[in-house]
């Protein structure tokens, strides 16, 4: 495909630019992205498209001219929760929750082909070449004892993945890290997606899921050495590969 001269950047990141091309989104990847994870995003999107989650339809991967492979997604008019929050400071907690409902929404479906969270979490703790061999092995023994679930979990579930649409619904996109298992570990993920920016909101949002979902915060925690150690092995580096091997230290061993 020729993307159009027209086309408007939203985002830029280290392997990736998202376009706004009017009626569809463009997530267009560098050369460095195995074609494999974009066709499996668009798999992730197409199932959650088809069991009724709130999300733009998946519509096509294609080469782009000049280097690179996109998945083009409809577009959904609106702003997302991460915009609304910082526009006004004073109704983050009214946001908060309603981000945090949608949370609990998202975990009441299931989708019985996507791929399993605990052999996701496996693979990426295996890959960890920061981690010796015992942590590791900590890690997995620690996984390995979680309650079976399976329910529809993110997986990177934070407020710029959060559009409000022009009628007020809200919609959640970016599922290239969906898959079905605890929603215990999924909101461990999103804390610390939050911890990553802002400690005080981070602490907030956990209080508000525990209680709204009726969740015992202990759980959640238990789950965050493995999450911790599964961010930190997809390779976003910088600052916070400090922060995350911390997480996995005072949450391995208290
Ligand atoms: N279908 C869509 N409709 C409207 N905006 C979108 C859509 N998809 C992505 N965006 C916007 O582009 C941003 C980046 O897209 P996203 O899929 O979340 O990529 P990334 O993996 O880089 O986070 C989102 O935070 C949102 O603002
Ligand atoms: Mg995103």
């Amino acid at each position: 495909m020729q993307l159009p001269d027209n086309k408007v950047e939203l985002a830029r990141r280290g392997n990736k630019v998202v376009y706004d091309l009017g009626e569809k989104i463009a997530k267009v990847f560098n050369e460095t992205k195995p074609v494999s994870d974009i066709f499996n995003e668009a798999l992730n999107l197409a199932r959650i498209n088809e069991c009724g989650i709130r999300s733009p339809k998946a519509l096509e991967v294609s080469e782009v001219e000049g280097g690179g492979w996109a998945l083009i997604t409809s577009k959904v008019p609106g702003v997302t929760l991460a915009e609304k929050m910082a526009a006004e400071p004073g109704r983050f907690y009214e946001y908060l929750e309603q981000f945090v409902d949608l949370q609990i929404e998202i975990h009441s479906y299931r989708c019985p082909l996507l791929q399993r969270q605990v052999d996701k979490y496996d693979r990426m703790i295996n890959s960890l070449d920061q981690l010796n061999a015992s942590t590791r092995y900590d890690l997995l023994q620690r996984l390995d004892g979680m309650k079976t679930r399976r329910r529809v979990c993110h997986g990177d579930f934070n407020p710029t993945n959060v559009i409000v649409a022009e009628d007020g619904q809200l919609y959640v996109c970016d599922w290239a890290h969906a898959t079905q298992g605890a929603p215990a570990a999924d909101a461990a993920m999103t804390y610390l997606l939050f911890a990553l920016q802002d400690k005080q909101q981070a602490e907030a949002y956990l209080e508000m899921y525990c209680n709204r979902a009726d969740e015992p915060v202990q759980i959640v925690r238990s789950y965050m050495s493995i999450v911790a150690a599964s961010e930190l092995a997809r390779k976003r580096g910088g600052a916070n590969d400090e922060f995350l091997m911390s997480c996995i230290d005072v949450f391995d061993y208290q």
